[in-house]
């Protein structure tokens, strides 16, 4: 993969790069069409990393799908896929990981204190290796797109980071790899996060200010579906992530909540007057 990256580099080629976990699904398809579109070649990398995941996490359960993936790939518009091993990109002796800051220890980082030092490691790996112009990342991962774009600030890749918006089922359900291990229940008690979502968004443009009481719809709306545990549901800074009081400027809702044994994400970014 270096070398290939390497080559197209030396030709002056805009290397495209979508790093997934596979299970692709239409969020991802929007990134690589993307990515497609907008540069020369197109690199998608699959690996399940296993860095990134908690002992009782679902590293095990986590689907996957190559044979569909490459399919789904190649009709995107991807020249290459690189789905290289765990003993390939972390060889015996791998010891070195990257250390977050302040923008990965709250909210998922909370709940899955090693998740993100696991995402910024392998990311920096396949950065080396897949050699990005630009690199493309959905915004349902929304605190994992923040730290990305931070980790290539503050460690100089030199690679324009592109954040794509959420892809939504018709009915607003956050398209996701793991909606895949929903039951037909839980798919439908699924859509109260971007339900509770869109009710806070209501909340705010019907004049509520204060983040508490947003929040505290949100986790209302959550809460209404039976089996569904929430784990956050809070107002921050669009930028810095942290908890706001009053709202003002951007702002991002994120919510996180586990339906059955499935844990789920969303966010919305809303621009408060
Ligand atoms: O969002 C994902 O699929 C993963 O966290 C990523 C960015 C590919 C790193 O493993």
């Amino acid at each position: 993969m270096a070398g290939i990256a390497r080559r197209w580099e030396r030709q002056g080629r805009r290397i495209g790069v979508v790093p997934t976990m596979g299970a692709l699904h239409d969020g991802h398809a929007s990134l690589i069409h993307h990515a497609a579109a907008e540069n020369d070649v197109t690199i998608v990398t699959i690996f399940v990393n296993p860095l990134q995941f908690g002992p009782t996490e679902d590293f095990r359960r986590y689907p996957r799908t190559l044979g569909r993936d490459l399919a789904l790939a190649r009709a995107c518009g991807a020249d290459v896929v690189f789905a290289p091993t765990a003993r390939g990109l972390y060889p015996p002796g791998f010891q070195t990981h990257v250390e977050l800051g302040a923008l990965a220890e709250r909210w998922d980082g909370e709940w899955r204190p090693t998740h993100f030092r696991g995402v910024a490691t392998v990311v920096a790996i396949l950065f080396q290796l897949t050699r990005p112009t630009t690199a493309y990342v959905g915004r349902k991962d929304y605190q994992q797109a923040c730290i990305i774009r931070r980790l290539v600030r503050d460690l100089a890749f030199p690679l324009t980071v592109r954040v794509l918006p959420t892809v939504r089922e018709r009915d607003g359900l956050a398209m996701s790899s793991r909606n895949a291990s929903l039951g037909p229940a839980e798919r439908a008690r699924a859509l109260v996060l971007s339900r509770a979502l869109r009710a806070a968004a209501a909340c705010i443009r019907g004049g509520e200010r204060r983040a508490a009481a947003v929040a505290s719809t949100m986790r209302t709306v959550i809460r209404r579906a039976p089996g569904v545990r929430v784990d956050y549901a809070v107002v921050v800074d669009a930028e810095t992530l942290e908890p706001l009081t009053l709202l003002w400027g951007r702002v991002a809702l994120l919510v996180a909540a586990r339906v059955g044994r499935t844990r789920l994400i969303d966010n919305l970014l809303v621009d408060v007057s």
